[in-house]
């Protein structure tokens, strides 16, 4: 099968399109015919090396962590799926490749495409979607009349993140530029902060719940927007003990994760607040819960553009630029 394949970490790597062999299919997977895989800062995060402390990949490696397409083949302990489904996935970590013409995919991974959306429109859900429900609806228990912040409410996370927002009953407050405010509105933002204009320490008070995806000083600022017993969950960092502990990492990562998250962990505390990082996990059942809401015609994909297969890495520079509103896919069949 073609494939785009990473064989050495650095910014500067250019992922290579090869001949590789069609994964080997365990018995709890599904072999997948990619028909669009959705693009992540994580796979370019993974390509510059950034991973290698949480995901210790070895080389070479086909990078892609969202798959649409179709079911070619079924593993002996599968029960859920057929021939022929029209599927969609993040894929699990240790097992990623989308990139490529064919992906193995695990049962418990994978859910049936939403009817209605192209394969392009469903690989651009999977990873974001389930970062979006995992931050508001696992670990905020997000509820009706609550008021959550969701930083740059014009990307891949915020875009959905936004729409689930508005769906549990939220009032919402979200960041993006000048020329993003009217898109964010239209996904149902009730208070839109230009960052280039606005500050949002001046804007929210008494938030119950901020969605951290920036940089260091955005995370410390946004202590200062929530209540008391408010939560701060991170996704861009820093890692905390407790996500050393879930994937069982080694004890010095352990040490190093302590370390990084020890001074917002302290001043969180400080003012009666949560902190939290979170690392997305695969989940077919919670992308089932996502199918439901797409079907229902509550939450819509957001698509900035469509490269061909050829063009991965212009598309992965695209994404890194970090101006992209909504998603990136590749079209691969
Ligand atoms: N831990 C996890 O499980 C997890 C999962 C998903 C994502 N992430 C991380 O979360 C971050 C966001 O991911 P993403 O996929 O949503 O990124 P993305 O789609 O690439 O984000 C691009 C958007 O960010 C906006 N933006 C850039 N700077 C901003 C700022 N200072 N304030 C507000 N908005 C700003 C841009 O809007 P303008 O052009 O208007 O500036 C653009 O629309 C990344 O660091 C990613 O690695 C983590």
């Amino acid at each position: 099968m073609k494939a785009f394949v990473l064989e050495r970490y650095g910014k500067k790597s250019a992922l290579r399109l090869a001949e590789m062999p069609t994964p080997e299919l365990h018995d709890d997977e599904v072999l997948v015919e990619v028909h669009a895989a959705g693009l992540n800062l994580l796979d370019s995060k993974i390509r510059d090396g950034e991973f290698k402390l949480i995901l210790p990949y070895r080389l070479p490696l086909v990078l892609g962590h969202d798959v649409a397409g179709v079911i070619v083949k079924v593993g002996r302990r599968v029960r859920q799926f057929e021939l022929g489904d029209e599927v969609y996935a993040r894929v699990d970590d240790f097992r990623i490749g989308t990139f490529a013409q064919f992906v193995p995919v695990k049962e418990a991974s994978l859910a049936l495409k939403p009817a209605g959306l192209t394969m392009e429109e469903a690989a651009s859900i999977p990873l974001v979607g389930l970062t979006a429900w995992q931050a508001l609806v696992a670990r905020a228990d997000l509820k009706k009349g609550q008021k959550v912040f969701i930083q740059a409410g014009s990307g891949g996370v915020g875009t959905f993140a936004i729409q689930l927002a508005k769906h549990l009953g939220a009032t919402v407050a979200t960041t993006t530029s000048t020329a993003n405010l009217a898109l964010v509105k239209s996904l149902g933002a009730d208070v839109a902060i230009d960052y280039k204009t606005q500050d949002f320490e001046d804007v929210l008070r008494d938030y119950d719940v901020v969605l951290n995806s920036q940089d260091g000083k955005t995370l410390e600022k946004s202590l200062r927007v929530l209540k008391s017993g408010g939560k701060l969950i991170s996704i861009s960092g820093p890692p905390d003990p407790e996500f050393g502990k879930q994937i069982a990492a080694p004890g010095f990562v352990k040490l190093v994760m302590r370390l990084l998250s020890s001074g917002i962990r302290r001043k969180a505390r400080g003012r009666g607040v949560g902190y939290s990082f979170l690392f997305m996990k695969a989940s077919g059942s919670q992308l089932r819960e996502i199918t439901r809401l797409i079907e229902a015609g509550v939450i819509r994909p957001v698509i900035d553009r469509i490269f061909p297969f050829e063009s991965t890495n212009e598309a992965l520079a695209y994404v890194q630029a970090g101006r992209a509103k909504g998603k990136v896919v590749v079209k691969i069949k």
